[in-house]
């Protein structure tokens, strides 16, 4: 009892009277301080696909893909604009367009079945290898924009899950 008034008394004046329990509760907003600032360094989001993924991913880019999108996957100036031909020209893929919007599921048809322009690399490339590429596309993204499509690609993938059950 006598132990835990001086513990009370010395935490509300914020003395430094140095009871064992004071400097435990010390010690432990300390270790929670450190925690929290530890957690905000970690906190960017970690990519999917180990190294060797996002490297064939690359190769496979800079083969197939990089004469219209781009070496770095920046795609066209204006690339929100219709060309004379009528149709869009190459999006960037880095995270700086609105690829973010799309699940993987999409990104990896994008790729399978083409566009309007885009050929379709269904017959040319594996699932496996558009999944590198697509691995390798999320690398380039910043953190934030990362997090975003990371987000609302786990939720297309629950309701998918449930529409499958
Ligand atoms: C001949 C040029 C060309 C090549 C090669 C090409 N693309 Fe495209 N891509 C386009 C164009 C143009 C579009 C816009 C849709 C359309 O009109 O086809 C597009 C759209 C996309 C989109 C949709 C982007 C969005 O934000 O909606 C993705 C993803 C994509 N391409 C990925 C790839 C990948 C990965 C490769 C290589 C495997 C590739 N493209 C090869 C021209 C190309």
């Amino acid at each position: 009892m006598i132990l835990s008034i001086t513990f009370f008394d010395a935490k509300s004046d914020g003395s430094a009277s140095g009871t064992a329990a004071q400097q435990r509760a010390v010690d432990e907003l300390q270790r929670a301080a450190d925690e929290r600032l530890a957690d905000e360094a970690n906190s960017a989001p970690s990519r999917p696909g180990d190294f060797s993924m996002v490297m064939n991913g690359a190769k496979l880019y800079a083969r197939n893909c990089a004469r219209c999108h781009g070496p770095r996957a920046e795609g066209v100036v204006n690339w929100q604009r219709r060309d004379a031909t009528g149709n869009f020209p190459p999006p960037p893929l880095d995270g700086s367009a609105h690829t973010w919007h799309h699940p993987r599921r999409q990104l990896a048809n994008t790729i399978k079945n083409g566009g309007r322009v885009m050929p379709s690399f269904g017959a040319t490339l594996t699932e496996s290898e558009i999944s590198n590429i697509i691995d390798y596309l999320l690398s380039l993204w910043p953190d934030e924009i990362y997090a975003l499509w990371a987000e609302r690609n786990e939720k297309y993938e629950q309701r998918f899950d449930k529409q499958a059950r």
